[in-house]
């Protein structure tokens, strides 16, 4: 969309010239674009609040309609405050003239109606036009994102059901949750409304235009697992931050992305397709089902998880009882996935990314990720310390290529998701000739 000549803005829509400084021309990852938020009448469209500060704080600029409804749930003022637009709720508004609802529409490279109420899903069905929105979405060439708010029984309900498939049908929207969980009137079920994070996520991959954009990226996550009897196991500290965070921006970029996570308290990204396992035996057989046995279905692999190098020999089907002196583990090695995917690579397909996590001097991190990268016949070592990964919402690592190394100051794990993900992208975008390898 950013790549079409721009309009002039309409004379009904109100002009970004009233926007705050503050507000107006952030940089971010949606700068440029133009976000038409429509919220209807449900308790949850408080949360379209945050929504709206997600969007401006990453650079979009976002117009506001509330139905009717919606004003009895939350005030024009919040809007107005967060995006530095007036917000628009009423199409005959003798300030605006002109077709409110058709300028919205031709100015909006997306429009997002967040919370969807059963009513609003059954008038944007039926091609309804009574109101600002509806008129609007009926207008609409740009992507529509519907996330739907109501009572699981409403939901449910067959006239529901045909609406979402009718509006499916048609191919006019996209449709963010609901999900499972507590509703307003403390009930559970399906119904609930996805999270302004998750939608946030949902607007990113939709406006992509990162080269990422269709490519197969697997992820590997978290720790492993290692069962010794039904209560004791064998494991490391390994929260699974920086692979969800490896997950969430890659799908955020337009990826299809296959997050293969170990056990860890973390919710799947949006639009991230997760196989849960536990040891590393399952791990290596979910990761070769993701790649493919030619490993032709992945563009590339990154192998975040702390991976158990030993498991016990034994694993017994009742609790080891205690007795009367030690006990001594008979551990045996783990298949080393990432170098066995190495082996069998033939070209540069999928690019490789291993992790190396030590608790040595960063001089020594390094050398021995130079040493990783060669053995296990990867593309590029992250490197970092233990003490300033696990657990930790930042990192602190050093990107060890064939080429050279690129040691990062302290950053969100999201940040040094996307900085692994331009250089994976640079390394997809390459052709064979164009390295010079280490040697020594
Ligand atoms: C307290 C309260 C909460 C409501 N919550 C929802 C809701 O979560 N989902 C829904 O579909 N309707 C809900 N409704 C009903 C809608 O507000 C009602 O259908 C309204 O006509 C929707 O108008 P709109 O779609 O134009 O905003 C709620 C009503 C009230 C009074």
């Amino acid at each position: 969309m950013s790549d079409r000549p721009r309009p002039p803005r309409p004379s009904s829509v109100p002009p970004t010239s009233s926007r705050t400084p503050t507000q107006g021309g952030r940089r971010g990852r949606l700068s440029g674009k133009r976000i038409a938020l429509g919220v209807t009448g449900s308790i949850a469209a408080y949360k379209a609040a945050i929504l709206a500060r997600l969007l401006v704080k990453d650079g979009a600029e976002v117009q506001v309609v509330l139905t009717r409804a919606a004003r009895e749930f939350v005030g024009a003022a919040t809007f107005a405050g967060i995006t530095g637009n007036p917000v628009l709720d009423d199409m005959f508004d003798d300030n605006l003239g002109g077709e409110v609802h058709v300028e919205l529409a031709q100015d909006s490279d997306l429009i997002v109606v967040m919370p969807t109420t059963a009513d609003a899903l059954a008038r944007f069905a039926q091609g309804r036009a009574a109101d600002v929105l509806s008129a609007a979405l009926l207008c609409a060439t740009s992507p529509v994102l519907l996330v739907p708010a109501m009572h699981p029984r409403m939901w449910s309900h067959p006239a529901t059901k045909r609406n979402v498939a009718t509006l499916t049908g048609d191919g006019r929207a996209h449709f963010v949750g609901p999900t499972s969980g507590e509703v307003a009137s403390g009930e559970s079920g399906v119904g609930r409304m996805a999270e302004p994070e998750a939608v946030h996520s949902a607007i990113l991959a939709q406006l992509s235009q990162d080269a990422l954009a269709g490519k197969h990226v697997v992820v590997t996550a978290g720790p492993t697992v290692e069962d010794l009897d039904p209560v004791r196991f064998v494991s490391n500290r390994s929260t699974g931050k920086m692979g969800f965070a490896l997950a969430e921006r890659a799908a955020q970029r337009g990826a299809h992305v296959t997050l293969i996570s170990g056990p860890v308290e973390l919710p799947t990204p949006y639009g991230v397709h997760r196989v849960d396992v536990r040891s590393a035996v399952a791990m290596r057989g979910a990761v070769w089902q993701a790649v493919g046995p030619d490993l032709s279905h992945a563009d590339a692999l990154i192998m975040c998880a702390a991976v158990g190098d030993y498991r016990p020999a034994e694993t017994h089907s009742s609790k080891l009882k205690r007795g009367d002196s030690g006990l001594s583990l008979e551990l045996v090695q783990n298949p080393d996935i990432i170098s066995e995917v190495g082996a069998a690579r033939q070209g540069k397909r999928p690019v490789l990314v291993a992790f190396a996590v030590e608790t040595a001097t960063p001089e020594q991190i390094v050398e021995n990720a130079r040493g990783k990268l060669k053995k296990k016949c990867v593309d590029l070592v992250v490197a970092n310390h233990a003490k300033d990964s696990f657990g930790k919402s930042d990192n602190l690592a050093t990107l060890v290529g064939p080429v050279d190394d690129l040691p990062l100051p302290q950053m969100p794990k999201l940040e040094l998701a996307d900085r692994i993900l331009d250089w994976v992208l640079a390394r997809l975008s390459s052709t064979a000739t164009s390295e010079t390898p280490r040697t020594g």
